[in-house]
């Protein structure tokens, strides 16, 4: 192991950076932390409010990102839309005004449910607000950064934020976060953002290729291989793929009889489908029947959708082969 000081370190996260910051289409740098995503939810709003969040709510994340705010004690007000729907541009941009908030979240692909909600117009509709320049657009990128494209200097975003263990494919232990010019001059007005999560800190320390405190040096190995690998693959290739696996879940999906949870399926998420378990099948059992064939699916997410639903993904390193040997095996149980 290298010592978190030492210049190899500093060339390591000098060589993740611009990776990192290919993914997430910016030239800004891109924050690292040894935390999972919730840990940058929980910065988002302590670095970026003053006075009100509108929290976006349309599943169990966006859920989380309203109790993150409350927990930090920012006042709030909630835009919730059914559980399976996506949060809509015209629905933000009316809710906000009245001009007195100063930040909204959403979650880019709610994967309670597999709907992704249209981020790019909803940017474009904050803008067009007579504050719309103002307004910190926090953005939860969990389970659709490196699956889906999200462009964060062009869709002109603030706060951009994912995990490691999603459609990066890695181990869970790294958290990256992009932070727009509009959201670090807001964190400097902002008092008690904390230390760990401080985006000031951070960025001060990551303009040395450093970060404020110990860094878990193997995962960023494991990071800059995957950088690697994934810019080997193609950006737009790796889109392309997860689009085609989602398209293909789907084709099963309502082939078999099942009905997709995603309404309208427009919004359809291209990293994780979730489908209404009409045909009352067992999760639990069919998970253990996939188990021993070393596959496993998710139940619904949250007491709401447990049983009520499962969930598919199809993201990250899987290939449609995976897929395939997956539905070849979900037949073989319903079969049975
Ligand atoms: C959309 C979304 N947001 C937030 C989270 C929480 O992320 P983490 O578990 O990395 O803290 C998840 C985890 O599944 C998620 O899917």
């Amino acid at each position: 192991m290298i010592g978190h000081r030492m210049p190899e370190c500093a060339e390591l996260i000098g060589r993740i950076q611009p990776k990192l910051q290919q993914v997430f289409y910016t030239n800004r740098r891109v924050l690292i932390a040894a935390s999972t995503g919730t840990g940058f939810m929980e910065a988002s709003v302590r670095n970026t409010v003053n006075s009100k969040v509108l929290n976006c709510v349309n599943g169990a994340f966006s859920q989380r990102m309203r109790e993150i705010t409350e927990a930090n004690g920012k006042a709030n007000e909630v835009l919730e839309v059914a559980w399976g729907q996506p949060i809509l541009p015209a629905q933000v941009a009316e809710r906000l005004a009245d001009g007195s908030f100063d930040a909204v979240t959403v979650a880019h692909n709610e994967t309670s449910t597999g709907v992704t909600s249209p981020i790019r117009e909803i940017v474009e509709a904050v803008r067009q607000l007579p504050n719309g320049d103002e307004i910190i657009v926090i953005v939860d990128a969990v389970s659709s950064m490196a699956g889906i494209k999200v462009e964060f200097d062009a869709w002109d975003i603030d706060v951009l934020l994912t995990s490691s263990q999603k459609a990066f494919a890695l181990p869970p232990g790294l958290a990256f976060c992009a932070v727009s010019a509009r959201a670090m001059n807001k964190a400097a007005t902002v008092p008690n953002r904390g230390y760990y999560f401080d985006f000031l800190l951070l960025d001060k320390y990551l303009a040395k290729n450093q970060t404020p405190a110990t860094t878990p040096i193997s995962l960023l190995y494991a990071l800059d291989l995957q950088l690697d690998d994934m810019l080997a693959e193609g950006l737009d290739n790796r889109f392309a793929r997860h689009l085609a696996m989602r398209d293909r879940t789907h084709k099963w999906a309502l082939a078999k009889g099942f009905k997709l949870f995603a309404d309208p399926v427009t919004y359809a998420s291209p990293t994780v489908t979730s489908i209404h378990n009409n045909l009352e099948i067992d999760i639990p059992a069919l998970n253990a029947f996939l188990h021993e064939r070393d596959m496993i699916i998710s139940n619904g997410y949250g007491a709401k959708l447990k049983n009520v639903s499962f969930r598919i993904a199809h993201m990250g390193d899987l290939q449609m082969s995976d897929m395939e040997e997956l539905f070849a095996a979900i037949d073989q149980y319903m079969a049975k």
